[in-house]
């Protein structure tokens, strides 16, 4: 019988005030519960891609766009990535709007983060909701945040959504569910 060693996933996170590092990790860590060979960095010291068969890579959303060192990686090894699964994360407010309209709004993804993702061709893409402190928010910006239906602030991240999304990735690549490890040989 032939084995198939488990593949190489590097899970990659740009973040400006830690909530989409905290995703990165806690798929990374679900993913190595599960026995893959996976690792964590900032995108920015990020690892050679060759030998790597899943890339997970996770962005903060602002102003409408991944944040710059997200975008200039992508683009950058947009050649090296096309050949391997990628699956890519947002993390920002839209997950988070609720009403009629704000459920709509959430449903658009922002222009530039489009033309991104068609050109990554990822396996798949989600955004999750990040945080959102009221504190130093200006007027205008929470006046925006209050008519498309976000009612709340602070964190707002959504880990029963990663886990469901980590799952997707571990179905994908058939590993383990978490708890059908055997921690005796
Ligand atoms: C300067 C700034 C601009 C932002 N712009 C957007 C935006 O355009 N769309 C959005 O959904 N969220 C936006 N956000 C919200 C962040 O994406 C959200 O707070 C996220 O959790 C940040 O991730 P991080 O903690 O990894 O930096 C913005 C936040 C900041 C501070």
């Amino acid at each position: 019988m032939t084995t198939h060693p488990s593949p190489r996933i590097v899970v990659l996170y740009a973040t400006a005030q830690g909530s989409t590092r905290d995703i990165a990790e806690f798929i990374w860590d679900d993913l190595v519960t599960r026995g893959a060979r996976a690792e964590l960095h900032d995108i920015e010291h990020a690892p050679d891609l060759s030998g790597i068969d899943t890339a997970i890579i996770g962005s903060a959303i602002h102003n409408m766009d991944l944040l710059p060192e997200a975008s200039a990686y992508l683009r950058h090894n947009l050649n090296t990535l096309t050949d391997k699964d990628i699956w890519l994360f947002t993390v920002g407010l839209a997950p988070a709007l609720r009403g009629p309209i704000g459920r709509w709004v959430g449903r658009q993804v922002p222009r530039k983060i489009a033309a991104t993702v068609r050109a990554v061709r990822p396996h798949g893409y989600v955004e999750f909701p990040g945080q959102y402190e009221r504190a130093g928010v200006s007027w205008g910006a929470r006046t925006m945040y209050r008519l498309l239906g976000g009612a709340r602030y602070g964190d707002l991240r959504d880990w029963q959504a990663v886990q469901e999304w980590s799952d997707q990735i571990a179905a994908s690549m058939a590993l383990p569910r978490a708890q059908a490890i055997s921690i005796h040989p």
